[in-house]
């Protein structure tokens, strides 16, 4: 097997729009930049992690649960999550042709990396390398704050006081849910509350096909630790073993860009994690990400620097895939949020958000795992994508492929195809599958390889004789033959590995 080194990402958009992963969002009208729909294969394959996702890390468990949040949010929640004061990128506009850039993407284009900088230090370092207009050459503003949130109206009137905000993140709902939570499900330290949903982002510059999307979608949970307690994490064996790539902020700010292989145990003692929680929601991640299909080995951990620590948190982690076009970029981020954000709900409603451990009375800290959809996805089929034998191959997981299953007749005959489709029929009330007659047999499987059916069930000569198919693998390519009596639980275990 090999896999395609020389990967853009122009291919990959290519083979996402070709294939009905995804579109760019209102195509037809010139599309919409940081905008992509799904198409059936994408929305299948959403389906699909987003299913896993919710029965790991929700319905397993017992320590958490889920809520659902409303998109449109009110307007104090962002006030007091500070997101109205602090969540902003910095804009630089030119004077000649009025294009927009985000600082920090001017000089990540001519490989200088800047962690959140003052606007001063921004606007100095634009200065000291002469940076002009990509597009013009002329003069660039100094930067400016720009907030990321969409604002939108509630009602008719529009006006400041009937403003509101697209979430930009879900966390926020789970902060001002938490009370609700907790005392109608009855819930006991520790424990997490889980949401998946639409989030919005005024990104100025949109990039790099799904990572840098105005509208994307987040799986979150926040998980509630006594502070006194964060250590006390009765999982962490589960974990504790796993040996990640981490790169702790220390080396970073010592320009060392070599992760350090470690257990997650090891990087707990040494102290580069801070509490066993947050270590054993780095471990579970990992442990998540590697079931759906990602090579632990394109993975490294690492830790936020204090100039780019997000305004509410004490420790952040970044998951990180290695993307062959764009090196490595976050997937998810794990925070330690502490009792930020509690804290700050408890002071702009006035509603406390103590609860009780046993005797102590607490306002709990938080562990915040949060995954990018469309980022996994992105780094899903990046590491699917294959060259096997000279042909395109989408090699992705059995559990979250779009397509379970093809069904072929062996040739285009009423023979053979009206068995065919009685068995896609019964097939299809299985699983995920299609049905294809038309042109050769190799020809169809190469097709179904490409846009990642695990396997081809094909009807020859021999089905009509015995009742048997074969089972044909997209990845070895290699055939068995089973009864039709069997089939279904043959498939059964097949795709569940
Ligand atoms: N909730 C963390 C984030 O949106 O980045």
């Amino acid at each position: 097997m090999q896999t395609t080194k020389s990967l853009t990402l122009d291919d990959l958009t290519s083979f996402c729009v070709r294939r009905g992963f995804f579109f760019p969002s209102g195509r037809i009208y010139g599309g919409l930049r940081g905008f992509y729909d799904y198409g059936p294969l994408g929305a299948e394959l959403r389906k699909e992690v987003l299913d896993d996702w919710w029965y790991y890390f929700i319905r397993q468990r017992e320590d958490i649960v889920s809520i659902h949040g409303c998109v449109i949010t009110h307007p104090k929640t962002w006030e007091a999550s500070g997101h109205i004061e602090a969540f902003y990128d910095y804009l630089v506009t030119c004077s000649k042709c009025g294009k927009n850039y985000r600082a920090d993407h001017l000089l990540e284009d001519i490989g200088i990396q800047v962690s959140t900088l003052t606007a001063e230090a921004l606007s100095s370092l634009i200065n000291e390398k002469g940076i002009k207009c990509p597009e013009c050459e002329g003069e660039l503003s100094t930067p400016t704050p720009f907030n990321l949130m969409f604002t939108t109206y509630i009602g008719p009137k529009r006006d400041k006081l009937n403003e509101a905000y697209l979430r930009p993140e879900t966390a926020q709902l789970i902060f001002t849910n938490f009370r609700d939570v907790y005392y109608t499900m009855g819930m006991k330290l520790p424990f997490g509350i889980a949401q998946i949903g639409e989030v919005f982002r005024n990104e100025i510059s949109p990039r790099g096909f799904l990572f840098r999307l105005r509208e994307f979608t987040q799986m979150e949970i926040e998980y509630f630790v006594n502070p006194n307690k964060l250590d006390e994490c009765p999982l962490f064996e589960e974990i504790a073993s796993l040996t990640v790539q981490l790169l702790p902020a220390e080396l970073q700010e010592k320009s060392v860009d070599t992760p350090v292989r470690i257990t997650l145990q090891e990087a707990w003692e040494k102290g580069l994690i801070h509490s066993k929680w947050h270590a054993y929601w780095i471990g579970e991640s990992l442990r998540w990400l590697t079931r759906i299909g990602i090579d632990l080995e394109k993975i490294r951990v690492r830790e936020h620097m204090k100039t780019e620590l997000a305004h509410y948190a004490l420790q952040t982690f970044d998951i990180e895939y290695y993307f062959p076009f764009m090196g490595w970029k976050e997937i998810e981020g794990i925070s330690n949020r502490g009792s930020y954000d509690l804290k700050r709900h408890q002071e702009f409603s006035g509603r406390s958000m103590a609860i009780e451990d046993g005797d102590e009375l607490v306002i709990p800290y938080v562990i915040e795992p949060s995954f990018g959809l469309e980022r996994i996805l992105l780094a899903l089929i990046t590491d699917a994508f294959k060259v096997i034998q000279g042909r395109p191959v989408l090699s992705l997981n059995a559990g979250v492929a779009p397509i379970k299953v093809a069904v072929f007749p062996i040739v285009d005959k009423p023979e053979f195809t009206r068995k065919a489709r009685e068995i896609y029929k019964f097939v299809k009330k299985h699983f995920t599958a299609i049905y294809e007659e038309k042109g050769t047999i190799g020809k169809r499987y190469y097709e179904a390889d490409e846009i990642g059916v695990p396997v081809a069930v094909t009807i020859d000569g021999l089905t009509l004789e015995e009742d048997t198919v074969t089972i044909r693998f997209r990845d070895t390519r290699k055939q068995i033959r089973v009864s039709v009596k069997e089939l279904t639980q043959t498939l059964t275990k097949i795709l569940q590995g």
